[in-house]
């Protein structure tokens, strides 16, 4: 006769044993691992039936706040390091058996505020007009791994203003602080925008009492977001981290990587590096992109 009932650790077996038929093996292999990490979990914590309450509570209450601008869950995916864990495990599967000697550009986490479409502006644009912030010019290359410029390649840019506040989290939410931008012949890039601060993630919902509840902060190092792309090669998701801001050291996301961290140098009132006549301070920021070739073995 089939086994009637299970101990806490033989019902672990019964459960992923209850996966045989399944035909899809990644999804079986999934969610066998998920099954066994959870109930090993309970056990090691000897999980109270209130705490399990609790968490789907938390779970329901996470579900309840996501709405077209708002997704509680990548917000937890972040600020619990899952979503840095699977960009790093992307990262390492794209650079296995790599032996050439530049590394491609860092990814990083994506976050709750990319906007499709995105201005397609010139080179050059200020994208940030009229937004508040210090002024700062940013410049670069983007490039393949053997340092080729890659002409026609888009930057897909966007960031809060200098107080720190998304346009998808106003009020009046046009867009602001965004763009698309494509390198030139050279495979270059400038563009103005503001230097970015650092920034609290929502923390008005379940995410956010759950960081108090952990003794966290909520806040994320000044950065810019890209997303750059061109054709025959991978997209790569990263942002610009300003050099010196407080919390590079604690991002509340864990994105920061060393190799994104960029001076922003500060300028005085003059003519910049692009012609433009600038009537105050201004900082400019330098990053060249490595893209990675698509289709590439490594
Ligand atoms: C962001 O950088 O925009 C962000 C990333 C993760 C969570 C919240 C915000
Ligand atoms: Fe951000």
């Amino acid at each position: 006769m089939a086994q009637l009932e299970y101990d806490t650790e033989s019902i672990t077996d019964a459960v992923i044993a209850r996966l045989t038929d399944c035909q899809d093996p990644r999804f079986k292999e999934v969610m066998s691992s998920l099954v066994r990490h959870m109930h090993a979990f309970a056990r090691e914590v000897d999980l109270k039936g209130d705490e399990w309450f609790t968490a789907i509570q938390f779970l329901t209450a996470c579900g309840k706040k996501c709405d077209d601008k708002r997704q509680e869950f990548i917000l937890l995916s972040d600020t619990l390091g899952m979503s840095m864990q699977v960009v790093a495990l992307e990262h390492a599967r794209a650079l296995k058996g790599r032996t050439g000697a530049t590394p491609p550009t860092d990814a990083t986490v994506q976050g709750p505020f990319y906007w499709e479409g995105a201005p397609d502006l010139p080179l050059g644009s200020d994208i940030a007009e009229g937004v508040p912030g210090e002024p700062a010019l940013y410049s670069g290359r983007v490039t393949d791994l053997e340092g080729q410029p890659l002409k026609g390649a888009l930057l897909d840019i966007w960031s809060g203003d200098g107080d720190g506040v998304y346009d998808m989290q106003r009020e009046d939410s046009g867009m602001r602080a965004r763009a698309r931008i494509r390198t030139d012949e050279q495979g270059r890039y400038w563009f103005w925008s503001i230097r970015p601060t650092f920034y609290p993630v929502p923390s008005d919902g379940p995410v956010g009492d759950m960081l108090r509840k952990m003794g966290r902060h909520p806040n994320r190092p000044g950065h810019i977001h890209m997303k750059v792309s061109a054709p025959g090669h991978k997209e790569v998701v990263t942002h610009l981290f300003v050099k010196d801001s407080p919390y590079l050291d604690s991002d509340a996301v864990f994105g920061v990587r060393e190799s994104l961290i960029v001076e922003f140098e500060k300028h005085e009132p003059g003519t910049a590096m692009d012609g433009r006549q600038m009537g105050k301070p201004y900082h400019v920021a330098h990053y060249d992109f490595r893209l990675i070739p698509q289709g590439d073995a490594a």
